[in-house]
């Protein structure tokens, strides 16, 4: 549960996405493994993603610091008003420098604390209570939070490896967290959940040493997302539903008094299994996974970004962020705006 005895609300005051060029279809994927584009849509609601062009530097810091600047500018603030920047990813562009570090340079944010940040698809949910938790201790005024992944450059678009290939997509999305005297606006409940031991159900092996037990080493696995689809969608379902009911119990209210529950976009199947148990109506769960597949960290502020742009978030609304992923992990972060 959230301390509420900060002097400090918290409140969002800008937002912004960015996404690669380059679209791969699902009839691209007819093109280069055993699959159809109506197994696709069926199965995840997936109808196309986009694919960073690493070649041509398209990667998780280049995607990250146009989400920000896109969110700076909605905020109508400039990057020397952040005093700290976190960026949530798995995907770096190389172990060290922090994708933080380059992209605070990269927006003339000054000498900033930043850094990275991975609980893989639940990152951002984890980070933006992180950033609430910042501000309320007073100990920073303006935050800058993204949540960024170029997972593409680890899957393998061949037969073996589809079904993360037909999953998943590469993007950004960025909002500034800022003070606020409203005591009332900011994070009223959250949950962070981790169990490494089903970590085996979705990993990226670097090397022989990174394989679960039982399994049978395979060089062609190496820097290949490995995921046990099956597995990975039970655990979502259920832990899904689960912090749902849970931060509805913490905060203390009924599932129709939240106006928006942005969602990580895993697979429409799961999405839809949640809104079936608390009855959520469709207006109130924005689903973009048919233009962008599985985003990873970019997820959520993706939905986010969108429901911001078109107009669909008002002050005042009770939102709840949520999402869940390898690690494992799962959260959620409920905002009173
Ligand atoms: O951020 C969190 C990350 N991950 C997730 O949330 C993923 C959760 N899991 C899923 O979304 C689903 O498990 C998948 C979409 C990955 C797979 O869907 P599924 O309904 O669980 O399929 P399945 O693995 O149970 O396979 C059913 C059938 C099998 O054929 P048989 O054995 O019934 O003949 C598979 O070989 O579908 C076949 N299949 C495919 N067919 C066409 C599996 N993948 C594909 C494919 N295209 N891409």
């Amino acid at each position: 549960m959230s301390d509420t005895n900060s002097r400090f609300g918290v409140e969002i005051i800008g937002s912004g996405l960015c996404l690669p060029e380059s679209r791969l279809t699902n009839h691209d994927l007819e093109e280069c493994m055993e699959t159809t584009s109506d197994w696709i849509v069926k199965r995840t609601g997936i109808t196309e993603r986009r694919r960073a062009d690493q070649a041509n530097g398209e990667r998780t810091s280049q995607i990250s610091t146009k989400a920000i600047q896109n969110a700076l500018d909605d905020a109508k603030i400039s990057a020397s008003d952040l005093d700290l920047l976190l960026v949530a990813t798995m995907t770096p562009d190389s172990p060290t420098p922090s994708v933080g570090c380059i992209v605070a340079d990269r927006i003339g944010a000054g000498k900033i604390g930043a850094m990275d940040i991975n609980a893989a698809c639940s990152g951002f949910v984890f980070t933006m209570s992180i950033a609430d938790a910042l501000i309320k201790s007073g100990a920073y005024k303006t935050i800058g939070v993204i949540g960024a992944d170029c997972i593409t450059r680890f899957i393998d678009y061949s037969t073996a490896g589809r079904g993360a290939a037909i999953l998943f997509g590469d993007g950004a999305g960025a909002m500034i967290f800022r003070r606020s005297e409203s005591q009332a606006q900011g994070m009223i409940a959250h949950r962070m959940h981790s169990d490494g031991e089903g970590g085996k159900h979705l990993f990226i092996p670097s090397s022989l040493l990174d394989f679960p037990e039982n399994f049978e080493f395979d060089e062609n696995a190496i820097n290949r997302v490995q995921m046990n689809g099956k597995a990975v969608f039970k655990f979502a379902v259920n832990k899904f539903q689960q912090v749902i009911a849970d931060t509805l119990e913490d905060a203390g209210i009924s599932p129709e008094k939240v106006d928006h529950y942005v969602c990580h976009q895993a697979n429409l199947r799961i999405l839809d299994s949640a809104r079936e148990r608390f009855g959520i109506p469709e207006e109130k769960l924005l689903v973009n996974i048919h233009k962008y597949g599985n985003t990873v960290a970019g997820s959520v502020p993706l939905v986010y970004a969108e429901l911001m742009e078109s107009g669909k978030i008002k002050p005042g609304d009770l939102v709840m962020f949520l999402a869940f992923g390898a690690g494992l992990t799962w959260g959620s972060s409920l905002w009173q705006l």
